[in-house]
C-alpha cells in the first residue's frame, strides 16, 4: 500500500458518494514518513481548492502556533478523518444554491477508517497530534476534548502516543482570555514533549 494507493481510494470513495452533498476531496500532506502527525476534522473550500489540508482560516490559526513550538508545514504531515468536503446546500429566494460546510457524519468519517488507518501506517509517526473532537473519537475512546486535551496519552489501541488539542476554530468560538490561555498552555506543553521526538 502507498500513498498513491490512498489517493486513489479517496477519490473512489468520494466520487461513488450520493447519499449527503459533498464538494470535493484531497489527501493528506506532508513528508513521509515524519515523525509527527496532525489530523484534522475534514477539509473546506479552500482546502478543495488548493489540494491541501489546514489552508484556509482555521489553517492560518494552525500554522501561527505551529510555528511557535518550532515546526513549521515542510516538516510536519497533515490530514484529516474524513476525506471530502462534508457540505450543506440551501436554496435561496432568488433560486441561488449557497454552499456551506457541515460537519462529517459518522457514517461519512467511517468510510475513510482504512484510509487513515492505512496513512498512519505508511507515515509511522512517534506522535499522532488529533486537533478536535472528530480525529479524537475515531482515533482514542475519549469522549471529549474537555477531558484529555494538552496531555500525552498512549493509545494502546493503535499503539502510538497521542497529543490530543482542540481544533484551532475552537479559537473562533470561543472568543475569550481564559479559553485562548489554556489553548496557548497545550501548545506550550506540546513544544516541551515534542524535545523527545523531533
Ligand atoms: N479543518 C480541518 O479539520 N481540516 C482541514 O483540512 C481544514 C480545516
Amino acid at each position: 500500500m502507498t500513498l498513491d494507493d490512498l489517493k486513489e481510494q479517496i477519490k473512489n470513495i468520494s466520487e461513488n458518494y450520493k447519499d449527503e452533498p459533498i464538494a470535493g476531496w484531497i489527501t493528506g500532506d506532508g513528508p513521509s514518513p515524519c515523525s509527527i502527525l496532525f489530523v484534522g476534522e475534514a477539509p473546506g473550500k479552500t482546502e478543495v481548492e488548493t489540494g491541501k489540508p489546514f489552508v484556509g482560516l482555521a489553517g492560518k490559526t494552525f500554522e501561527k502556533y505551529l510555528n511557535t513550538v518550532g515546526l513549521c508545514r515542510k516538516n510536519v504531515r497533515i490530514t484529516n478523518t474524513c476525506f471530502f468536503r462534508p457540505v450543506k446546500l440551501k436554496i435561496g429566494n432568488n433560486n441561488k444554491t449557497t454552499v456551506s460546510n457541515r460537519a462529517p457524519k459518522v457514517s461519512e468519517i467511517n468510510l475513510f477508517r482504512e484510509v487513515l488507518d492505512q496513512e498512519i501506517n505508511i507515515v509511522n509517526p512517534k506522535l499522532i497530534i488529533t486537533l478536535g473532537n472528530t480525529p479524537l473519537k475515531r482515533l482514542t475512546n475519549f469522549n471529549s476534548i474537555g477531558e484529555c486535551h494538552g496531555k500525552l496519552i498512549f493509545n494502546d489501541h493503535i499503539g502510538r502516543y497521542i497529543f490530543p488539542m482542540y481544533h484551532p476554530s475552537a479559537l473562533t468560538y470561543n472568543r475569550n482570555d481564559e479559553f485562548l490561555k489554556m489553548y496557548e498552555n497545550d501548545w506550550v506543553n506540546l513544544k516541551n514533549e515534542l524535545s523527545g521526538y523531533v
